[in-house]
């Protein structure tokens, strides 16, 4: 049983919960790695409490050939809605600077660190992003390996701090790494970047969008035939 063990108690079987009853991701990742297998599964992920009050896990998008892997924080209000990724405000300004540095988002796979919408309630019936926490974010890891091992993508773009993270680990700096290719192992290339959204939030809006095109063109420079 998922996260249970089960003991003998006079003649029948008796679930006890383990101490953390959720397992992270791990034990409900299927037997045999495939991404229709795997986008199915997820739907039936328990590995940590954000599945409860979202409308679907969203999976990651695109491609398996994609050699450019994006990936995000979590699911926003809308890709919660729609069960695909950056398809909301953030994921539009995503389009405009992939398009602005010549990278085809046909030909990438996007996907987030985190596959369940967490959000809080604002005034009315709004919901409004809830970071999720550490513990949430390497709970759900297993899913972004499987997606790795899967897309084996040449250039992998960590969009904010949360994905940053998620894969360098939790002292890593965006605001002092990005637009730098990287010294990982999780693809020839390998750069974190500011998340989109953190355009829609700022000020200096066109700065900083200039800012993440010039962070995605040292992706299109790389691999320039
Ligand atoms: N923000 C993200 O990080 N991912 C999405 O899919 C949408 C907004
Ligand atoms: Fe599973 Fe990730 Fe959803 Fe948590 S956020 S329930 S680990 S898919």
């Amino acid at each position: 049983m998922l996260g249970r063990h089960r003991i003998r108690v006079s003649g029948y079987l008796r679930p006890v919960p383990t101490r953390n009853p959720y397992p992270t991701a791990a034990a409900f990742l299927p037997d045999k790695l495939s991404m229709t297998a795997l986008r199915d599964a997820v739907q039936g992920c328990r590995g940590c409490p954000l599945y409860a009050n979202a409308t679907q896990a969203v999976f990651g998008e695109g491609t398996l050939k994609a050699e450019v892997m994006l990936v995000g924080e979590q699911p926003g209000d809308q890709e919660d809605k729609a069960g695909a990724p950056f398809v909301g405000p953030a994921g539009k300004v995503l389009d405009r600077a992939l398009e602005e540095a010549g990278i085809d988002r046909g030909t990438t796979y996007v996907t987030n660190a985190v596959k369940h919408f967490k959000w809080k309630a604002a005034r009315g019936t709004r919901r409004i992003h809830d970071k999720p926490s550490w513990t949430e974010t390497m709970a759900c890891r297993p899913w972004l390996d499987a997606e790795l091992a899967l897309v084996k993508p040449r250039a992998l773009v960590l969009l904010g701090a949360v994905a940053a993270q998620a894969l360098l680990g939790k002292t890593f700096k965006v605001t002092q790494q990005r637009g730098k290719p990287l010294d990982s192992e999780l693809a020839d290339l390998v750069l974190a970047t500011i998340h989109p959204s953190a355009v829609l939030r700022a000020e200096n809006r066109d700065e900083m969008f200039a800012e993440l095109v010039d962070d995605l063109r040292v992706v299109s420079r790389t691999f320039a035939h």
